[in-house]
This record gives structure tokens, C-alpha cells and sequence, in this order.
């Protein structure tokens, strides 16, 4: 039985000098010194040993029971102390990381673009000013010559808060609510929002625009003109292509929209060109002198003219985008790129 205690506590030594973590620690104890373990199966042939060699085989047993026990103490010890150190290996902060990105924000492409716009008239001496979103029926319409029932309203059709308010369906409401307070001259520039019921590749029921007005004596509509080209030139590049053609808008006589060559299809016909090779960026024309008589100027003394950018328009034909829409989808793999 002696040998066969020495021959337990050896490959118990061995087991635990071979184990890893833990679990095997464990493993190992109940194996060897469990109350069903190996130690205990030997106990039992100590009945069959002579009286006078039990109590050293008894002291024998008891002392391997203990070794046993103390090495396995002994190793978890260890493992304890070492998840302690990688604990703190991991709170420890490895200063040669290169550190969290955060993302920049930036200004959407519509209003990089409205101030751009703003910036080149300001050169030029106009005023920045602002008008409300929700506008007066008279405002919108009848004070700039479109009366109620004239057919001149489909062409902007529009979103009605009450029978006498609106949602602007254009920032020219701003130029009676200036020329009603100031009297000439007058050289504004009015940016924002309107709405119209549109939707489509080039339209979209919210869009801005930037409104200019200038009124002095002997304002030309060559004037106009220059204005106009000097701001497509900044805007576009010296050499860009701009056409004036002849329109109508009640509130302007006589009036020009201003198209620029596609820059979707160079002017061969697209689908946001509607095949024409051009696309409209403004309305324009010299203010009628019906709308010089509603806010009280005297139209044989005074002259003036207007315009109306579409500022979606115009930044679609900066940077080639084909679709409107995606301006207002706020997906950021397309607003990162401006
Ligand atoms: C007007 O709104 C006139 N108030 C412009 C004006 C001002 C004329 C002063 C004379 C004097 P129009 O409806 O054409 O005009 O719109 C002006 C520009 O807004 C268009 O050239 C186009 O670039 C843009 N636009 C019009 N509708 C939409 C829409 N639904 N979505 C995006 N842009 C639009
Ligand atoms: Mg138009």
C-alpha cells in the first residue's frame, strides 16, 4: 500500500505540474483527493494492513492528502494572481494608438451654394434680407399684379395655410414688403425657402431660392444683363454658356428666364433637361410699373429690375447631379462628397 500511495502522489504532482487553468486544478482534485477520488478508493485496503503498520500508513495517507491539496492551492493562487495583471494590462491606456475619428460636420451643398450666391451680390452691393415662409395671399400674389382667378396662380400653384395665407411660392413677395418700408434706391437680396406642389428629377415641393431687386433711376435692362452674366460667370466659370429667353411673370415687363447649357449631357438632351440641351436657372425682367404703383414709387421717376434663382438648380449644374432629390434624402455618402 505504501508504494501504491507514493505511485498516487507522484502522477498527482505530475498531473498538476501539466495543467493549465482552472478547470483542470479542479479536475485534478476531485480525481485524487475527492470523497469519491482515487485516495479515498485506496483508504479502503488499509482494513486489509497488519494493525501495527496503520497508523503510519494512516499519518502516510493524510500527508499525501494534504500535498495534494496544498500544490492545488498553491496553482490557483497563481492563476488568480495573473488575471489580476492582465486586468490591469487591459486598463492600461497604449498612448501610440492612434485615436478615435471623429466625423466633421459640414454645410449641405444647397447652402455652401446659397452662400456663394450671397457672397457674389453682396460684392456687387446688394443687401441681405429676409421674408416670412408663411406669407400673406396679397404678398405672394395680388400685390405682385397676380390677381385671384388670373391664370398667372397655376403656373404657382400652391399650398394654402387660410383663404388669405400661403406658402410662398417664391421669395418675390420679399421685394413689396421692402419697397412698402424703404424708398429707392433699393438693392436687395433675399434668400430662402418656398414651396410648390412639384415633384420630380429637376422639382421638388420645398427649393430655394435667392430673389434680387434693384431699383434707382435709369436702371436699363442692360443692366440686368450684365448683372445676370457677371453672376453666371463667377458662379459657373468664364466660360460658361447662358442664354436669355423671353418669358412672362406678372410682376416684371418685359421678363427673361435665364437657362444654362446642360452640364448633364453638354446640351445633347437629358432627361433633367427635359431633352432641351438647357436648363433654367432664374426668373428675371424689369419691374412692372403696376408694381411700382402698389407700394407707392413713382414709375416715371424710378425703374428697376428683379430676379428669382433656383439655388438647387443651380447646384446641380455646378457639380453634374441628375437627380434633385437627392439633396433632401440626407444619405451622407452623398452630402461627404461637397
Ligand atoms: C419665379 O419664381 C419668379 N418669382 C422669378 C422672378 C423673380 C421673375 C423676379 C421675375 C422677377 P419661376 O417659377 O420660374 O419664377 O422659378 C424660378 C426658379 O426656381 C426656376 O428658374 C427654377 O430654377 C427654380 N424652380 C422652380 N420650381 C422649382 C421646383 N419645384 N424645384 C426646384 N427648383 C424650382
Ligand atoms: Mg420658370
Amino acid at each position: 500500500m505504501k508504494e501504491a500511495l507514493e505511485k498516487l502522489q507522484r502522477e498527482a504532482l505530475t498531473e498538476i505540474r501539466k495543467a493549465k487553468n482552472k478547470e483542470e486544478f479542479l479536475g485534478i482534485r476531485i480525481k485524487y483527493i475527492g470523497r469519491k477520488g482515487l485516495l479515498t478508493d485506496l483508504l479502503r485496503t488499509l482494513k486489509d494492513v497488519s494493525p501495527e503498520d496503520r497508523p503510519v500508513l494512516g499519518k502516510l495517507s493524510n500527508e499525501t492528502k494534504n500535498l495534494i491539496s496544498l500544490e492545488i492551492e498553491k496553482a490557483l493562487e497563481r492563476i488568480a494572481e495573473k488575471d489580476k495583471e492582465g486586468e490591469l494590462l487591459r486598463e492600461y491606456i497604449d498612448v501610440t494608438l492612434p485615436g478615435r475619428i471623429f466625423p466633421y460636420g459640414r454645410r449641405h451643398p444647397v447652402s455652401q451654394v446659397m452662400r456663394e450666391i450671397c457672397s457674389i451680390f453682396s460684392d456687387l452691393g446688394f443687401i441681405v434680407v429676409e421674408g416670412p415662409e408663411v406669407e400673406l395671399d396679397y404678398y405672394n400674389f395680388e400685390a405682385l399684379n397676380i390677381p385671384k382667378d388670373h391664370p398667372a396662380r397655376d403656373m404657382q400653384d400652391t399650398f394654402y395655410i387660410s383663404e388669405e395665407t400661403v406658402l410662398r411660392t417664391h421669395t418675390s413677395p420679399v421685394q413689396i414688403r421692402i419697397m412698402e418700408k424703404q424708398r429707392p434706391p433699393v438693392r436687395i437680396l433675399s434668400p430662402g425657402k418656398v414651396y410648390r406642389p412639384d415633384s420630380d428629377v429637376s422639382h421638388t415641393p420645398m427649393f430655394h431660392q435667392v430673389e434680387g431687386l434693384l431699383v434707382d433711376e435709369k436702371v436699363t435692362f442692360g443692366d440686368l444683363k450684365g448683372v445676370l452674366r457677371y453672376f453666371a460667370q463667377k458662379i459657373f466659370g468664364e466660360n460658361t454658356e447662358i442664354r436669355f429667353r423671353p418669358s412672362f411673370f406678372p410682376f416684371t415687363e418685359p421678363s427673361a428666364e435665364v437657362d444654362i447649357k446642360c452640364v448633364i449631357c453638354g446640351g445633347k438632351g437629358c432627361r433633367v433637361c427635359g431633352q432641351s440641351g438647357w436648363l433654367e436657372i432664374l426668373g428675371s425682367g424689369m419691374v412692372d410699373p403696376e408694381v411700382f404703383r402698389n407700394v407707392g414709387y413713382d414709375a416715371d421717376e424710378v425703374s428697376g429690375f428683379a430676379f428669382g434663382l433656383g439655388v438647387e438648380r443651380i447646384t446641380m449644374l455646378k457639380y453634374g447631379i441628375s437627380d434633385i432629390r437627392l439633396f433632401f434624402e440626407n444619405d451622407l455618402r452623398f452630402l461627404d462628397q461637397f
